[in-house]
């Protein structure tokens, strides 16, 4: 999407398609007295006919409107200013983004400042751009690539801001939701990707092209790499398939001090969980392909922290590998070696997420991090909890949990905090290891973080379970792109 900003609209402008915000009043404002008086009392009829009452989220759109140069015009309904908060601007630029793919409509010049009420014209420029951008967004089948589905054509944009005061918030706002957008566009193109197309290899390959193109630097492990390096619980997953695993490694660098500490994010790159010997249940399963879901909003965060040149250092974590049974599959009962010298008993093999997950923390303390957030597919349990709205935070650091849920709010993309206690740490007990992977009846979401939390001791820590919310939902069987906005909000909120 291509976006410019000017400082004020001229109703007269030759226009694609001009989309005015109106709010409901029963005196015309001043552009919209203009609006009218160009069109020759199009508003008094409209509103007489009871066609437009400027309600929230209502839509009119007028094929070539009398006076005006536009090819159509798109009367949007604000509603209510007292309810003019973030959520319901990103629900009305919704509307509008749809009706824009609807009609094919790709140029558009808005006039939003109806919309600015309880949220300034940056966020409205925001969730604008991003609005736009996630209804662009068209899955191609059997794409060769993630980058292989950009629409087309490409949309301009024009926004028009009340005056120039607003331009700089409004350049910026729009920056940050075009990036966040573009960021979700491959989370959801890797996501939606079948199984036999996006395996661990085809990841590792995805992020030497994302690498090349942002400059980003890239480093992929093999088998024998992280064998050499005592990763005995990741590949204890991929022994039973016969896509080799692999440990991806991205690095961006944006501080001015290159050896500044990093943020990682560490994220499930499981291509696909069939549960190993211990096999789901046939139904639904194909959607076990968006098992690596975790892993394709770090590298959508990654992308957007690239095209924004956030000032800070960013390292990416990504473990991928399938989980199949096999005849040398991990069985119910087998004791495996992580990287940390912990050994775990794998009472079932599809729990399989934190598997490879705890050999990923542990290799990610090498980059001394400032913080680690993880994000993973981890357990059917969060969507009982928290259902596919909001994802579940965890950590061992509540700084580091309450500015995950607060990028999440500023990002529309929320979280919600579960306990991590000691009393569920028990729940982990083993006979035989220094732990079991799964946990007594119970907490599911919990005692998976559990899990994890003995393997991140060494810094601040927090992890997001993202199963309800990558994809499902109002989504349908479609990847959301979520985790990007939050993990992208976090990475601002760090400069
Ligand atoms: N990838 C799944 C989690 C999952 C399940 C996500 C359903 C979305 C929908 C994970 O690997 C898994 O299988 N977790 C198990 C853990 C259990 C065996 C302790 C689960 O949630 O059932
Ligand atoms: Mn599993
Ligand atoms: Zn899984």
């Amino acid at each position: 999407m291509k976006i410019q900003i000017k400082s004020s609209l001229n109703l007269a402008l030759k226009a694609n398609c001009l989309v005015v915000a109106i709010k409901p009043a029963k005196k015309l404002g001043t552009q919209q007295s203009e609006l009218n008086t160009l069109t020759g009392g199009l508003l008094n009829r409209l509103q007489e006919a009871g066609q437009f009452s400027a309600k929230q989220g209502e839509l009119t759109c007028v094929p070539a409107p009398e006076g005006l140069n536009a090819k159509q015009l798109i009367l949007l309904g604000v509603g209510s200013e007292k309810k003019l908060d973030a959520q319901t601007v990103r629900e009305i630029s919704d509307k509008l983004a749809s009706s824009f793919k609807a009609a094919d409509v790709e140029d558009a010049t808005l006039e939003l400042s109806a919309l600015v009420a309880k949220s300034d014209i940056e966020t409205v420029a925001r969730h604008t751009a991003e609005a736009i951008t996630d209804s662009q967004y068209k899955y191609l089948k059997q794409p060769k690539a993630a980058n292989d589905t950009k629409p087309k054509k490409e949309f301009k944009l024009t926004l028009c801001c009340a005056d120039r005061k607003q331009i700089a918030a409004a350049k910026k706002g729009s920056a940050v939701g075009l990036a966040i957008g573009n960021g979700k566009t491959l989370a959801k193109n890797l996501g939606n990707m079948p199984g036999n197309v996006c395996t661990p290899t085809f990841l590792a390959n995805q992020a030497k092209k994302l690498a090349k193109s942002h400059g980003l630097k890239v480093k992929v492990l093999n088998e024998k790499e992280m064998s050499d390096l005592g990763m005995g619980s990741l590949l204890s997953v991929s022994k039973g398939s016969r896509e080799p695993a692999k440990l991806i490694v991205m690095e961006y660098k944006g501080a001015k001090n290159k050896k500044e500490a990093p943020h990682a994010l560490v994220g499930k790159g499981l291509t696909f969980d069939a549960g190993g010997i211990s096999l789901k249940p046939a139904g639904k399963m194909d959607e076990m392909k968006y098992d690596m879901c975790g892993a394709a909003s770090v590298f959508g965060a990654l992308l957007a922290a690239a095209e924004l040149e956030l000032p800070i250092n960013v390292v990416g974590v990504v473990p991928s590998s399938e989980n199949l049974p096999d005849g040398i599959a991990n069985k119910p009962g087998d004791v495996v070696t992580s990287m940390s010298g912990q050994t775990i008993e794998i009472l079932n093999t599809d729990a399989e997420g934190r598997l490879i997950l705890c050999d990923a923390l542990t290799y990610t303390e090498r980059f001394k991090p400032q913080t680690v957030i993880d994000i993973a597919t981890l357990t059917g349990a969060v969507i009982v909890a928290l259902g596919h709205q909001t994802a579940g935070v965890m950590g061992n650091d509540q700084g580091v949990v309450d500015d995950l849920i607060s990028a999440g709010d500023t990002s529309l993309d929320h979280a919600w905090q579960l306990p991590i206690k000691d009393t569920y740490k028990k729940q982990l007990k083993s006979d035989y290891a220094d732990l079991a992977n799964i946990g007594t009846p119970g907490a599911g979401t919990i005692t998976a973080a559990c899990f994890l939390s003995h393997f991140t001791e060494k810094f601040r820590w927090a992890h997001l379970d993202i199963a309800g919310t990558a994809w499902g939902g109002s989504a349908g069987k479609r990847a959301t792109g979520r985790a990007v906005p939050v993990l992208t909000q976090y990475l601002i909120d760090r400069c």
